[in-house]
């Protein structure tokens, strides 16, 4: 349904992953290479699937990922998919290229909110976002590593994808056949609040211009390192995770930093494109830093059985980003609840026919491996 109410330049931007879309189409593929093992006959009656992580009680073990541009797919997203979140229970990561500046999220949406920093070199203003995200009551940090430099992806340039969002000759013919879209994204925040744009980075803050433009943010991002992630955790006081770690070298290293945990990620197949799948850069990682750090993993979840497969692996929580984007696209926050709860009731599912009560029993008794699966190996 979101791929008939989008107009070509935003439905690829939501589905496309990079260059030949080898790890997208991995991230898929490899949830076949494993299998099940249920128990049978166990009383499971009175099953959970609630997960607790540093305290929060979550109805869920799943969460939202930060997706820039969200207000691409319906007005305000970013606030419909914070608030879809709070009611379903499960946390909510803000990007930081978001259309809606962080406070407004944070004023506007309850629950469980994490802010996601796309961090520049220049300390002064990396400096700032970290500060605003604390002083608007972001209970974690999510510092995103795997995007030193824009991937290539050829169907944005194909399309005349740029943000601010603008639509050439080409797109308004596009949007004009999609008049939902056209009137109810596009035209409604154009009136609302002007071109839809980055909020965070190009903003205005109590009447003070923070950040002229986005080369400010964007400052010498292939120039950041590993001590760039320990200046983050002495400045941000509440948790930390890096996000865009795919190999247990990584994962000690953010552990060194000081870091609580990580993402697991190949930012949903969208940057280094041939790279690892989640999946198969679980085990190593949850051997290697599984006791020091809280593993979060992400990138091409679609049904509840893939997340009752990582939570198994060892992961402690599994995060979607296209999944609740295509509810959002064709209901706002009510379509992204409603993609949220597809996904509970699959994992609710998987539970009772897996013969387990609660996600703590999951784990790898519960798996068989095919014989094409070859998960990594430290080193
Ligand atoms: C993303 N992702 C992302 N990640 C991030 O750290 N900051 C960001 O601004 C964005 N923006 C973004 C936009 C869109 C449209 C998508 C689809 C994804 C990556 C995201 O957080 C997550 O890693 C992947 O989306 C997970 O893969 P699935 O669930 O989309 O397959």
């Amino acid at each position: 349904m979101a791929e008939r109410r989008l107009p070509r330049v935003a439905y690829d931007y939501l589905e496309g992953g990079a260059e030949e879309n080898a790890t997208l189409r991995e991230n898929r593929a490899v949830f076949e290479r494993i299998r099940l093992k249920p128990r049978t006959l166990v009383d499971v009656s009175r099953r959970s699937q609630q997960t607790t992580l540093f305290g929060d009680t979550f109805n869920m073990p799943f969460g939202i990922a930060p997706t820039g541009a969200a207000g691409l797919y319906c007005f305000e997203a970013d606030i419909a998919l914070a608030r879809a979140a709070a009611a379903a229970g499960v946390p909510f990561v803000l990007s930081t290229a978001s259309f809606t500046a962080l406070e407004r999220v944070a004023a506007e949406a309850g629950g469980v909110k994490w802010f996601q920093l796309y961090m520049s070199k220049e300390r002064e203003s990396a400096e700032r976002l970290i500060m605003r995200a604390r002083d608007a009551g972001y209970e974690a940090l999510v510092v995103t590593t795997d995007v030193p430099v824009g991937a290539n992806r050829e169907y944005n340039r194909r399309n005349g994808f740029e943000i601010p969002f603008r639509l050439n000759l080409r797109n308004m013919i596009d949007g004009a056949l999609h008049p939902r879209w056209l009137a109810g994204v596009f035209l409604r925040t154009l009136l609302d609040s002007g071109v839809p744009r980055f909020q965070n980075v190009d903003n205005n803050v109590g009447g003070r211009i923070v950040s002229k433009n986005l080369s400010e943010f964007r400052a010498r991002r292939d120039a950041l390192e590993w001590e760039d992630m320990r200046w983050v955790r002495e400045i941000w006081p509440r948790k930390l995770f890096i996000k865009g770690v795919l190999t247990a070298r990584d994962a000690l290293r953010a552990a060194e930093c000081g870091a609580d945990g990580i993402f697991v990620s190949n930012h949903g197949g969208r940057q280094l494109d041939g790279a690892v799948s989640t999946m198969e850069s679980l085990p190593e990682i949850v051997a290697a830093a599984g006791g020091r750090l809280r593993i979060m993993a992400d990138s091409g979840f679609r049904r509840g059985t893939d997340i009752v497969k990582a939570l198994a692996l060892g992961a402690d929580m599994v995060f979607v980003g296209r999944a609740t984007l295509y509810g959002a696209t064709v209901g706002g926050e009510a379509g992204a609840l409603h993609a949220l709860s597809l996904l509970k009731s699959e994992v609710d599912r998987t539970l009772a026919l897996l013969g387990c009560r609660s996600i703590a029993e999951l784990g790898p008794q519960h798996l068989h491996f095919d014989a094409s699966w070859a998960p990594c190996k430290i080193g």
